[in-house]
This record gives C-alpha cells, structure tokens and sequence, in this order.
C-alpha cells in the first residue's frame, strides 16, 4: 500500500473538479502575492520580500575570481564551456534560463487582457502569474548580484525569436495549454536540480549558499503553484500529449542552454518530470504552494 500524499501531476480531472480548482487556486493566489501593481507589474508581498533581501545583502567570502568569464559568456556562450569552471557556468546557466522566461512573459504581458479587462477567474489568475514571473526576473537578477554581479543587462532574444514568443499568448487554448504547463513543469525540475547544485558549487560559501537557496526557493513555491494551476486548463486528451511532450520539451529547451549539460543530468531531469508527483518536495515548501485537490491522494 503506497503512503503518498500526492498523485502524479498528470492525474486526470472532471471539468467539474477543474473550475473549484480555478476558484480555489484564485483565492490562494491572491493572498499569496498580495495586491497586483498593474503598473510595475510587481505584487505586493512579493516585492518587499525582494526588498527584504536587498536590505540585507550578503557577499560572497572569496569575490568571483574572473568576472570577466561571465560577462563574455552570459549572453551568448563564445568560449568553450568545458573550458569554464563550475561557479561560472552556474551563473551564466542562471542568466540564461531566466531570460528565456522574462522574454516569455514580456510578449504575454501585452497579449493577455489586464485586470480591469479579465472578465474570467482564469484571465485574472493569468494576469497574476505574470506579475509573479517578472518577480522571479527579479529574484534571479538578485541572486547575481549577491555574487557580485551588478553589470547584468537583461538583453532581448533576437527579433524573430521574440517574434514567436509574442506570438505564442494568442494561440487558441487547445494549442497553448499543454506546452505552457510543461514549461511550468520544466521549470521546477530545473530549480530543484539547482537548489542541489548549490550545495555543490558553494560549498565554501555557507552565507551565500543559504541566500541563495532563499532567493530560489521564492521562485520555486510559485512554479509549484503554477504547475497546478496550468494542469488545471488541460482536459484528458490534454493530458497525455503533456507527458508526451516533456522528452521532446526538456531535450530541446536544455540544448539551448550550453551550460546545462555542463552541470545536470538531463535524462534525470527528464524522468523527474515525467515521474512528477509533489511528494519530494520538502514540507516547507508544499505548506506556502498550492496543489489542485484531484493531485492529493
Ligand atoms: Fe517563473
Ligand atoms: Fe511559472
């Protein structure tokens, strides 16, 4: 007999079960960012959390011994990776993933209607998860700058790049939904596979290790959360071709990014978001998220 407490994220769900999930997820959301700041595209809790930590900064004991590494590589790989050490390839890995989601979001920001024109729990619920991913934005470009990394510019892909993200937003439902969750999924694959590459990098470095776990861990509860709730728009169909779609999705987001198979192992990650279930994720972190209530055994 299994004492899971939660099923696979790809369990199916009655359209019944999915809309009190839309309300409930609606009601989680709004008192776990706090006012939406339409303008700023910040929330309220969120940003004086971010403010918590730039009031109290911590440094790393040793500064990075060639920041120049990282600045050459950050946007686009020019040296050899196996060429770089891990600390660097770490943070540009960091810079890279992050731009890819402030790019996403940046094209979805226009796309989608703003609060006073969201008519549906799921167009308000949209807006919200936007604001909070241009937060997680924020907490990346802080965790850069705890390694002493204050130059980042955060520089657009090119134009026919941001063309087909803009694009993507006003795709029908039905086209959109599935690759939207698996890019949820994929990333909280990726953080947790990076909360482990911290222990590793920095291990010398407790007092900027602990920050930056803080920092990610932020990020994380709200993927988990949005993992949930992107699940949420996919019926049974829907379903399957997710799962299908995480190898093909993780192989070719990853090989993107050079620094990824540099440091993780890639068809571990895969397997964990096919396997995902919510049940390695420490308590802590579960008791701040939300998880749909046809995921809890
Ligand atoms: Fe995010
Ligand atoms: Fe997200």
């Amino acid at each position: 007999m299994s004492t899971a407490k939660y099923r696979s994220v790809f369990t199916a769900a009655t359209a019944q079960q999915r809309k009190e999930n839309f309300d409930d997820y609606w009601i989680f959301t709004q008192q776990h960012g706090g006012e939406l700041l339409e303008e700023e595209k910040d929330l309220l809790k969120k940003r004086a959390r971010l403010q918590y930590f730039k009031d109290n900064p911590v440094k790393l004991r040793t500064p990075l011994a060639n920041p120049e590494a990282f600045y050459r590589n950050y946007v686009d790989m020019v040296d050899d990776p196996a060429s770089l050490d891990r600390m660097t390839l770490m943070l540009t890995g960091i810079y890279k993933f992050a731009r890819h989601e402030w790019v996403g979001i940046k094209g979805a920001w226009d796309a989608v209607p703003n609060m006073a024109n969201s008519l549906t729990v799921e167009d308000k619920i949209s807006r919200v998860h936007l604001a909070e991913e241009f937060c997680h934005v924020r907490l990346f470009d802080e965790m850069l700058k705890t390694c002493g990394l204050d130059k980042v510019e955060w520089v657009p892909l090119s134009p026919w790049k941001e063309k087909v993200y803009e694009q993507f937003p006003k795709f029908p439902g039905f086209l959109m939904d599935t690759p939207a969750f698996v890019t949820e999924l994929m990333g909280v694959t990726f953080y947790c596979h990076l909360h482990h590459l911290f222990n590793d990098v920095l291990a010398d470095e407790p007092e900027v290790c602990a920050r930056l776990k803080e920092l990610l861990d932020e990020i994380t509860i709200d993927e988990v959360a949005h993992v949930g709730q992107r699940r949420n728009f996919i019926g049974g169909i829907g379903m399957k071709v997710s799962k299908w779609l995480v190898k093909p999705f993780y192989t070719m987001f990853f090989n993107d990014i050079p620094e990824v198979a540099q440091l993780f192992d890639v068809p571990q990650m895969i397997k964990d978001g096919e396997n995902f279930d919510f049940n390695e994720l420490p308590d802590y972190m579960v008791e701040k998220s939300w998880i749909p209530s046809y995921c809890k055994a």
